[in-house]
């Protein structure tokens, strides 16, 4: 990953997602970004849709300026926030497709349900180097492992996730809404980001609790970091009531729960597990924090993905948000495993 050059590759990546998204010449196509995208993106992006004989137009918002508390990696973009944007928000709706360049997403934005209402199909592109993105392109396999495996949680009762660090979590499935994720989506209505691979589901209020500890070389992806030191969180009715732990890891999460001051920030968003067999644990030993968004970790296959804040299903919207892939679970539904100390069954 040196610099910002274009290279034939970045846009034949690009060009391979839309079409697997099947936007064509037929379709109005508005790229959302803000000031502070990645601009290597937006080019990359308009580059392919031209490929493809499309002709999109930008909606830029301004990026929203930080609070004192520092917010990454929440998969909830602000930008379309207050009455200044309305007019952005209704042209995405108008529009068939929108591809998403927003630093954050609008994966947990509180616009979304309108949008998707209106019938628009939404490719988040998440911010990371090109070069990351190239490496996984549309994989149909992956597209019915998804499927299935979110077939399988919508069936579920319930969830359980052990591990051998004393992880003992328990998720009441009935009424969840799950979403899967395989990277790029033709249906009306939906979202879908890129890169996927992931199958999570959105509890309803206060039916998480037990016991996750969290050992190294699991991550924390607001940090961007590998985990190195013990962490263990205690949950009481979906929320996060204890985190304990000598280490740094513990310290920086206590830290930053009670800087968010929300309690919110400490329910649970959303459970679910990794798929893509192109997602690699080791990926964030080779980049730059600012070269990455963390999808790519989110997403390697076997992880018990696991992540507080917002949760849009049961009427939850908070800035703060840790999502935190954990290696090594066992995560069963109905007593079935469906990972095994990490490996995807
Ligand atoms: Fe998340």
């Amino acid at each position: 990953m040196h610099g910002e050059t274009i290279e034939g590759y970045h846009v034949e990546a690009f060009a391979e997602i839309f079409r697997a998204s099947d936007i064509g010449p037929h379709e109005t196509v508005a790229i959302l970004a803000e000031t502070g995208s990645r601009g290597i993106n937006v080019a990359i992006a308009e580059l392919a849709l031209a490929q493809l004989g499309v002709r999109p137009f930008r909606l830029v918002a301004p990026t929203p300026k930080m609070g004192a508390m520092i917010v990454r990696s929440t998969g909830a973009s602000r930008v379309l926030a207050g009455a200044a944007m309305a007019p952005l928000v209704a042209a995405m709706k108008a529009a068939d497709v929108v591809v998403d360049l927003t630093l954050e997403g609008l994966m947990h934005a509180p616009q979304l349900g309108e949008i998707l209402a209106a019938g628009t199909r939404i490719q988040v592109i998440s911010d990371e180097h090109p070069d990351m993105l190239a490496r996984m392109p549309p994989d149909p396999a992956l597209k019915e492992a998804v499927r299935a495996a979110a077939r399988r949680a919508r069936e579920a009762k319930t969830m359980t996730v052990t591990s051998p660090a004393g992880s003992d979590l328990t998720v009441d499935m009935a009424g969840a809404q799950t979403v899967g994720i395989w990277g790029w989506t033709d249906k009306p209505g939906t979202l879908a980001h890129w890169p996927g691979g992931i199958v999570v589901s959105f509890p309803r209020a206060g039916t998480v609790a037990g016991r996750l500890v969290l050992s190294p070389g699991d991550m924390n992806l607001t940090y961007k970091r590998y985990v190195e030191s013990p962490v263990a969180l205690t949950l009481e009715g979906d929320r996060v009531v204890k985190v304990e732990g000598e280490g740094v890891d513990a310290r920086l999460m206590r830290d930053t729960l009670a800087a968010w001051g929300d309690a919110d920030a400490a329910a649970v968003s959303h459970v679910g597990w990794g798929l893509n067999p192109a997602a690699r644990w080791d990926a964030l030993t080779m980049m730059d924090k600012a070269d990455t968004n963390g999808t790519e970790l989110r997403a390697v296959a076997g992880n018990f993905l696991f992540s507080t804040g917002a949760n849009e299903f049961a009427g939850r919207f908070t800035e703060g948000h840790f999502d935190l892939p954990m290696m090594g679970c066992t995560i069963s539904l109905d007593g079935t495993p469906v990972v095994e100390y990490g490996r995807l069954l």
